[in-house]
């Protein structure tokens, strides 16, 4: 009987040890930023504490890491708006239910916009092919203490990828690879002081990197040929046996843009048309295409083979070359038929002089 009563009893402990384990997991307490716990100078964030009931009230403390600094008043529910936001909102956050409760993981809040936009550029280039690397490099004409990375995926998922310190006007290059679909995206990056790690400059202009060689080739072709008169209509055309719904195309490495696939060639494969407009001299070069799917913006296919374009002869040209004989013999004449006007009036002068000089002299030679 004392043993069954015993592991009754100890049964029982052990049930409500485990409702107790279930309760404190359900009461940890998480606090997220939405729609970005990076929020621009001016706009609002909505920091919300998750738990077990959501419909309970938690209080909402800002923190230096260790001590809570203040608490934050008026909210609704799990919700608690913060802004306009200015640079005092930057810093760590934690929500608890009751002051003495077991207070959430901090959040850090950025504000962002708090100093003039770095610059940010690819090396070599913003395509990169799978298992190469490439640089991105962070530049300012403000002086930072720090460079942070941030990467946002095509499923619009934003991740800071990198934080480097940097002395003086010094840039920071990131380097990002071997190139995966998981690295392809928009980065941008942002300056910031060690004094107020917080605030954070304005994002820097976004620069797209592209994976490359996921898929095959395309074939790129000039519709009446490499050869191209200036004048005549240039249309480029870029196919593929691959159902891409979209094509890209490159002079010398320059995104020209995109084209939706259109129509299907005779061979069944589908192509985009680029017309280019009346050829110039301007347009000879190197061009390449690329396909890629609209459902996966960031993964362009393998290059196509370089096309060679050659726009010649301008024989419709409004621009006159300063060599071309024709012109510069035009633009003397006008000059050549003054010059002889001049020696034409200095003869006839000279004439009239002489003339009344002799008369003289004969009226006055036979008095
Ligand atoms: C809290 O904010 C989120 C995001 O704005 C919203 O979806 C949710 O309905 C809000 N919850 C309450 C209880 O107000
Ligand atoms: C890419 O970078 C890694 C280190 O991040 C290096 O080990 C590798 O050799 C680099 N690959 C190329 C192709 O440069
Ligand atoms: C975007 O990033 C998130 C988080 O890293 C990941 O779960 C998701 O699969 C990524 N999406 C793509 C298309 O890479
Ligand atoms: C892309 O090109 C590379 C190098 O030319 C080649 O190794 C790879 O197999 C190609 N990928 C596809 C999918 O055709
Ligand atoms: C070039 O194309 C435009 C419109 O596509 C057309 O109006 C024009 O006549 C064409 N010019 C030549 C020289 O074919």
């Amino acid at each position: 009987m004392c043993p069954t009563l015993l592991s009754l009893l100890s049964l029982g402990f052990c049930v409500s040890l485990r409702i107790w384990a279930a309760v404190g997991k359900y009461e940890k307490l998480s606090l997220s930023a939405w729609p970005s716990p990076v929020v621009p100078l001016g706009q609002t964030v909505t920091l919300q504490c998750h738990s077990h009931s959501p419909l309970k009230r938690f209080r909402l403390f800002k923190t230096d890491g260790k001590r809570r600094l203040s608490e934050l008043q008026g909210h609704h529910f799990n919700n608690f708006t913060l802004g306009p936001v200015t640079g005092e909102h930057a810093g760590s956050y934690t929500c608890s239910e009751a002051y003495w409760s077991a207070p959430s993981d901090p959040l850090e809040i950025v504000v962002s916009g708090v100093f003039q936009k770095p610059s940010i550029s690819a090396h070599p280039g913003p395509l990169v092919q799978q298992g190469q690397n490439v640089t991105l490099r962070c530049h300012s004409l403000v002086m930072f203490d720090k460079f942070i990375l941030h990467h946002e995926n095509s499923t619009g998922h934003f991740q800071r990828r990198g934080e480097m310190l940097t002395g003086g006007y010094a840039p920071a290059d990131f380097s990002i690879g071997p190139m995966t679909l998981a690295s392809a995206g928009t980065y941008r990056c942002y300056g910031s002081l060690r004094r107020s790690p917080y605030e954070w400059s304005a994002p820097s202009d976004p620069v797209d990197i592209m994976i490359t060689g996921l898929s095959k080739k395309p074939s790129l072709s000039a519709q009446r040929g490499p050869m191209v008169r200036s004048g005549e209509n240039v249309t480029l055309v870029c196919s593929s046996e691959s159902a891409f719904d979209q094509f890209h195309l490159l002079r010398e490495g320059v995104n020209l843009g995109r084209h939706l696939a259109g129509g299907q060639s005779p061979r069944r494969a589908l192509q985009a048309e680029f017309p280019l407009g009346p050829g110039t001299p301007a347009h000879s070069g190197v061009y390449r295409c690329y396909g890629s799917f609209t459902c996966s913006p960031y993964s362009w296919s393998n290059s196509s083979d370089p096309l060679f374009l050659s726009v010649t002869g301008s024989t419709t040209s409004t621009c006159p070359s300063i060599m071309d004989p024709h012109t510069t013999e035009e633009a003397r004449l006008p000059q050549g038929h003054s010059r002889q006007l001049h020696l034409l009036l200095r003869l006839s002068v000279a004439f009239i002089y002489t003339s009344i000089f002799l008369a003289v002299l004969v009226c006055t030679g036979y008095p």
